[in-house]
């Protein structure tokens, strides 16, 4: 079925986390440590507790979490040392009790907000306060992936530049997503991504121009959207692919060819 493209207007959402702002337990100098109970290589004891680079004897496992939106999410804060009372989760979702045991789950049955920051935290006995925080990445695959060419309703001219158009919807975090434009199975280009913090899904349109020379008569062009979420992320990336647009070019009947009414397809 040929159809003529249609623009897709540009949505990008700039949504301001609002998840984000769950206050950092606040931090209380802490008295100086007895010399004893510091492990060697950590920083002097004037130093304050604040996470783990201060001698923050706090672990979480896993210490890096990548998890899909709408899962399940675990964490297990333990501290390691000796002479710290309580030990508790700060997040803007349901916390366990803080404990006086050596080691507290933190554990949500589906994850379905954004740009959560939890912190574990533990009460010194002489006082003082330290935390970590729990890097936290919710991640959402996008929802559709489309191509088309930008503003074309005819059909191509031989020589003529023209402007692929991938639409990305409903995807997060934004910044991982990486854009892929293929003609049949040959990798065209990968527009840059993008730097942005946002957390939200957005729906993002990347571009690509081309200039198909005649002997693309009929190529078929695609695009495909991964999300790059690292080692912490799914063993499987998400891979999303556009639907096809083929290309159909008017030639000169001089030359042989037959003019072609069709338009573009999209199959
Ligand atoms: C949490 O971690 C501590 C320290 O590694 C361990 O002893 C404890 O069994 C863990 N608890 C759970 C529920 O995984
Ligand atoms: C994806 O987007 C295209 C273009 O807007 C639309 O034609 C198609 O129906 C959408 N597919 C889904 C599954 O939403
Ligand atoms: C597409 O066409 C519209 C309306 O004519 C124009 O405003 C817009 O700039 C064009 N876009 C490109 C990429 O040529
Ligand atoms: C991303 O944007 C931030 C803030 O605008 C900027 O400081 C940083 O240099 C940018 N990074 C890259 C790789 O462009």
């Amino acid at each position: 079925m040929c159809a003529p493209g249609r623009p897709i207007a540009l949505l990008l959402l700039y949504v301001i986390s609002s998840a984000s702002s769950s206050p950092v337990p606040t931090l209380t100098p802490a008295p100086p440590l007895p010399l004893q109970v510091l492990p060697p290589g950590t920083p002097p004891p004037s130093t304050p507790l604040s996470g783990s680079a201060a001698g923050c004897p706090l672990t979480v496992s896993p210490s890096t979490l990548v998890v899909r939106f709408g899962d399940p999410v675990t964490a297990n804060c333990s501290v390691s040392q000796m002479g710290f009372s309580l030990l508790g989760w700060k997040v803007s979702l349901p916390t366990p009790e803080p404990t006086m045991d050596r080691f507290l789950v933190w554990r949500v049955d589906r994850i379905t907000d954004w740009g959560i920051q939890p912190v574990c935290y533990a009460l010194a006995d002489t006082g003082g306060k330290c935390d970590i925080t729990l890097p936290l990445t919710v991640y959402k695959p996008p929802q559709n992936v489309s191509i088309s060419f930008v503003n074309l309703t005819g059909p191509m001219l031989e020589g003529r530049q023209y402007t692929l158009q991938c639409t990305v919807e409903h995807v997060a975090p934004v910044k991982d997503l990486r854009v892929t434009f293929y003609r049949g199975q040959t990798a065209l280009g990968q527009p840059q991504s993008i730097n942005s913090t946002v957390e939200t899904p957005v729906t993002q349109i990347f571009t690509l121009d081309i200039s198909p020379g005649r002997e693309e008569d009929g190529a078929e062009y695609w695009c495909e959207a991964k999300l790059e979420l690292g080692l912490d992320g799914p063993e499987l990336p998400s891979v999303v692919t556009s639907q096809k647009v083929t290309t159909y070019f008017l030639f000169s009947p001089v030359n042989g060819y037959e003019l072609r009414k069709g338009l573009y397809c999209e199959r």
